[in-house]
């Protein structure tokens, strides 16, 4: 039994999950998952990155505390990561009493190993605001092409890389101020002496190849020291005997990682010294995206080193998520919270899959292709894997209690053999799992259920179940329903590290409460439950809805869109498109008795049935001459019983105080059941 720490990099304390972070957490959720179905001691933490400058400013730009905005965050982040079954032994904070302790700790020894030292540099000020700037917040135009309002670090048109003294009139994007160059007086650790240790570490086989060669570059360019203070104003941790100044937000984040571990430590009674001693024969792995790779792979196994404690045994790194092959954008609403996918497609397991279909040990880019996704998901899940126990478990529950046979000697080698197949693969899946190597895991499964699949069409136990004889224990019927939905349990033990959701109700079918560990693959008497429906399908629509809910219009978030008595009542594209507007054939008009302003209507939209709604504009119009018009109908209205019947909706009519009301009436060639959108 192998004793493992892994980490997932800490979402920063500013944002919401989206499905870009998803990438990296599913991915790790799934290993330490396999990792624990394995029987190992597995342990899996993570928190939030709390600290820094735009933390800081966000806060005062919400009139909080930035202790108050990081719970705020903390409480939604647990949430999402908790609702897409993320499952973290520990999910913490940097804010903690253990990541001050363990920092300070840290940054003790590496000063008593004589790796930190101080320097003045120069840096912009901002005079108005009385603060130091990070680059970020310095806009000016690009020293290259001459674009306006680029980054102090980088520009976004060219893409050309500069220092922010680079910029050509540089503003401070906090005050708006001309900001000034000021000295200061930094902390900086002598990375450029860790360069023998790190050359050594990386040859050492803790680095994918990619990894690896992005170190040796960094090498080739040669290791400059690494600037670890910041000034006050800051919100961090002050660096002990140094007022004023701070930890820079990357010292103390992988810290981090030690200190969520330590409060689980605390908290369950493990031997923290024994996963963190220089000397340790646990595991530590940490997942990142190969955006911070320079930080794990250079400052965090240096800092290690030289404090003491032992190093990684190897950094995973991912690439990044692209959505149709384009990043991520507000505009085109594929910027998407890891809350909205949850409000719109609901089930986390279609997202689990489809990224560990995609999935491989590189630090490739993925794909999230919103069509492949959902015919990929209707396909495999619902069309393949969860068909097998759609076709099969009836007769199994209807003709023999529930109870599979399996009993080899008495069955024949061709039945056999789909349960050989099924089991010939286990080794190759453990083996993907273990490398992260899951998309091939997932075509490996997939394609044996696509050979149970076979089986059961050949066989067509549904044809067989005909003869009385069949229905009879030890039977083919028998033995082919058997042999495929043991065919199928396994796979589900197979998949559920990738699905844990989906994978328990199918223990329950089974009659277990969980799937905990491979030895499951071994159980005999199997037996099922009456098949519930389990899965259905991803709808295009709920698809498309996502997107249309996640579309920024470009000038939101601008100061000309400060809340007007108009913004008020302003809704969201969310809200609007609740509303479920369609063309309606007005098939039938009639005056209501004993009302002097209703008509009731009786309208067709084209889907087989017809609706009744009580509208108020007899004042206007007389039955007979609406009938055969088309109008535009709100559908999705809740029901409402008045005094005269029930009134299924409503229709669009336009009117003020003195005038109208005036039907709409959709243009020419609109037919019923049409879509307003
Ligand atoms: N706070 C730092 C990490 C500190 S670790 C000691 C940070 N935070 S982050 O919120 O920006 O990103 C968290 C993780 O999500 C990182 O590993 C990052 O690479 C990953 N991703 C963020 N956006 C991503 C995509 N669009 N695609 C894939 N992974 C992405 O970095
Ligand atoms: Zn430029």
């Amino acid at each position: 039994m192998r004793k493992i720490l892994v980490t997932s990099a800490l979402p920063y304390a500013n944002g919401s999950i989206h499905l870009g972070h998803l990438v990296e957490y599913i991915q790790t959720d799934i290993w330490v998952r396999f990792k624990k179905m394995q029987g190992n001691e597995v342990y899996y933490v993570c928190a939030d990155d709390t600290h820094g400058t735009p933390i800081m400013l966000r806060a005062e730009k919400e009139g909080i505390t930035p202790e108050v905005l990081i719970k705020k965050v903390h409480v939604e982040h647990s949430k999402d990561f908790l609702d897409f079954f993320v499952n973290f032994d520990n999910f913490y904070s940097t804010n903690s009493s253990e990541n001050l302790k363990l920092s300070q700790d840290v940054y003790k020894k590496l000063k008593q190993n004589e790796k930190i030292y101080t320097k003045t540099i120069e840096q912009f000020y901002d005079p108005a605001k009385k603060m130091f700037l990070p680059d970020r917040f310095i806009k000016g135009e690009c020293p290259k092409c001459h674009a306006k309002d680029q980054y102090g670090d980088s520009c976004e048109v060219c893409g050309a890389t500069y220092t922010p003294t680079e910029l050509i009139n540089p503003t401070s994007s906090v005050s708006g101020s001309v900001p000034i160059k000021k000295e200061t007086e930094h902390y900086f650790f002598k990375l450029s002496e860790c360069e023998s240790f790190l050359k050594e570490w990386t040859l050492s086989g803790t680095l994918q190849q990619e990894a690896a060669n992005k170190m040796n570059e960094w090498f080739k360019s040669g290791l400059a020291d690494w600037d670890i203070s910041r000034d006050a104003p800051y919100f961090g941790f002050e660096i002990p005997d140094a007022p004023g100044k701070y930890f820079y937000v990357w010292l103390d984040a992988p810290i981090g990682y030690m200190a969520s571990f330590k409060k689980l430590c605390d908290d369950k009674k493990i031997n923290f010294d024994e996963f963190w001693n220089s000397d340790s024969k646990t595991e530590l792995y940490h997942f990142i995206g190969k955006d911070i790779l320079y930080f794990h792979a250079l400052f965090w196994p240096a800092t290690l080193k030289f404090s003491g404690f032992r190093t990684p045994t190897k950094i995973f790194a991912h690439g990044f998520l692209t959505v149709n092959a384009e990043k991520m954008s507000k505009s085109r609403g594929t910027f998407i919270t890891a809350r909205s996918y949850l409000d719109h497609i609901k089930n986390p397991d279609y997202l689990r899959y489809y990224y560990a279909a995609k999935l491989n040990s590189t630090m490739e880019d993925i794909d999230l292709n919103l069509d492949d996704f959902l015919s990929r998901v209707n396909s495999d899940l619902v069309g393949k894997f969860i068909n097998i126990a759609s076709r099969t478990s009836g007769f199994i529950h209807k003709y023999f209690d529930g109870k599979l046979y399996l009993d080899d000697t008495k069955t024949g080698t061709e039945h056999i053999s789909i349960t050989q197949k099924c089991k010939d693969i286990e080794g190759d899946v453990k083996t993907y799992f273990e490398s992260r190597e899951y998309g091939r895991a997932v075509r490996e499964i997939m394609r044996i259920a696509d050979i149970t699949n076979e089986y059961v069409n050949t066989k067509a136990p549904w044809i067989l179940a005909k003869n009385e004889e069949q229905q009879k224990q030890g039977s083919d019927l028998h033995i082919i329903c058997s042999r495929s939905l043991e065919s199928f349990r396994r796979l589900a033990i197979y998949l559920t590290p990738i699905l844990p959701k989906l994978t328990q109700d199918i223990a329950h079918f089974f009659n277990e409460k969980e799937f905990k560990l491979f030895s499951d693959l071994n159980k005999k008497n199997i037996t099922v439950n009456e098949y519930q429906h389990i899965l259905t399908r991803i709808e295009k629509k709920d698809i498309d809805m996502m997107i249309e809910s996640n579309k920024e219009s470009l000038n939101q978030n601008t100061e000309a869109s400060k809340e007007s008595e108009l913004d008020k009542s302003i809704i969201s594209i969310d809200d609007f498109i609740k509303i479920d507007l369609r063309v309606a054939l007005i098939k039938d008009a009639s005056f209501v008795e004993g009302s002097d302003s209703l008509l009731k209507l009786s309208l067709d939209l084209n889907d087989g049935r017809l609706r009744q709604v009580f509208a108020g504009i007899k004042s206007k119009y007389a039955p007979e001459k609406l009938i055969g018009k088309l109008t535009v109908m709100v559908v999705n209205l809740k029901p409402r019983q008045m005094k005269f019947g029930l009134s299924e909706g409503m229709v669009l009519a336009a009117r003020d105080q003195s005038e109208g009301p005036f039907i709409l009436y959709p243009d020419q060639g609109a037919k019923p059941g049409m879509r307003i959108k």
